[in-house]
């Protein structure tokens, strides 16, 4: 049932300030962050390897920052359908993080029945709670997006990167590494961000203008530094698979090592930048678009669009949030710059050619 919009899509991007609140109410109680089950204790463990495909992999990208930087915990982060392949070797004091909304994704599951007796642990981090790999994992950990129908993941997505952002909360505490105030604090802002969520939705007209014109495009190109470099690959990604528009992300500052060349007044730059520890970077990586005659259309807050300067195309303006929350937020107009976009083109944004919603084959 769409419940009166056009597309399961559009429903889902729109449940998210709904679904978050719900999923942060079964984690979060009393300021504390209460994990199913026997929970997990980081302060004994030494590597955390995060496996998963598509959407699921940039979710597990976005935690390796969270993880090394908040709790100083070295990540480890691959494709499914490499690394069961690689046959990596699994280090003693390895635990193996799995994230899937499926739960049923062949190559997830067969990378997580590789790490089966190696790794000390098995976790995952899945939607669908009767699902194999959440079968097959020693704890299961739901991320309550609730039924996604669409074939571009959105709402799991921000709800998988909420559950590893508590995770990467726990573990910073559990290691000394960050006090218990500072994660009450974050906690506090993470509540906060359902409200937050609306605002973000609230921009989709000036979204949809934007989308009218990156859906002339042949090519989109997307940028980001630290955090926000998962999220424009996320980006990318959600664009290509619903408005087959070729769209490529790249760490902005691998900008100069060859994608440069790329640049041309026919070739959009959506930059992912709020006004944050990186910006500065970002932004000489953003004029140096601009000289070339590069389109950029600038995702930030207030004061990222004030320093961006008037050589932008357009900006798309989000309220200011903590660093680390900044994934959750940026997803959102990925997300409608995606839906818009193929909206404006005429594909079938519920589903898209060659593509399932469960990748069952290898
Ligand atoms: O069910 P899973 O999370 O394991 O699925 C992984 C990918 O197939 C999935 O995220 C895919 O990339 C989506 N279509 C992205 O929108």
């Amino acid at each position: 049932d769409k419940a009166g919009y056009k597309h399961f899509m559009a429903k889902e991007i729109a449940e998210q300030p709904t679904v978050l609140a719900g999923a942060l109410a079964s984690y979060v109680k009393d300021g504390t962050i209460h994990l199913p089950g026997e929970g997990v204790d980081f302060s004994k463990m030494q590597r955390l390897t995060l496996v998963a495909c598509g959407t699921a992999f940039y979710a597990c990208l976005t935690a390796k920052y969270w993880f090394e930087q908040l709790a100083r915990l070295p990540v480890e982060v691959d494709i499914a359908s490499e690394f069961r392949y690689r046959t990596p070797p699994i280090p003693a004091g390895t635990t193996a993080l799995f994230v899937s909304q499926s739960g049923e994704t062949a190559d997830t599951l067969a990378a997580l029945r590789y790490c089966a007796g190696k790794a000390d642990r098995i976790l995952s981090v899945v939607n669908v709670a009767e699902s194999s790999i959440a079968r097959d994992s020693d704890l299961a950990l739901p991320i309550y997006a609730g039924v996604e129908v669409g074939v571009a993941s959105t709402k799991a997505f921000t709800c998988q990167l909420n559950v590893l952002l508590l995770l990467a909360l726990k573990a910073a505490v559990d290691r000394g590494e960050m006090t218990r105030d500072r994660q009450v604090e974050l906690l506090t802002a993470l509540n906060a961000l359902p409200g937050i969520f609306n605002v973000a939705l609230d921009r989709d007209a000036v979204i949809r203008k934007a989308a009218r014109r990156i859906a002339e495009a042949r090519d989109v190109l997307f940028l980001g530094r630290g955090l926000m470099y998962p999220l424009a690959l996320e980006g990318a990604l959600k664009l290509k698979e619903i408005s087959y528009i070729h769209a490529e992300a790249y760490a902005s500052g691998e900008l100069k090592h060859g994608p440069i060349a790329l640049i041309d007044k026919t070739v959009p730059v959506v930059v992912m930048a709020p006004r944050d520890s990186l910006f500065d970077k970002t932004v000489s990586n953003m004029h140096e678009v601009m000289a070339r005659g590069g389109k950029v259309l600038l995702i930030s807050d207030a004061a990222g669009a004030a320093e961006a300067g008037a050589d932008v195309w357009q900006t798309i303006v989000l309220p200011e949030v903590p660093e680390v929350l900044s994934p959750l937020l940026y997803a959102l107009p990925a997300q409608l710059l995606a839906y818009h976009t193929a909206i404006a083109k005429g594909t079938d944004v519920d589903q898209p050619r060659n593509l399932a919603k469960s990748v069952t084959v290898e």
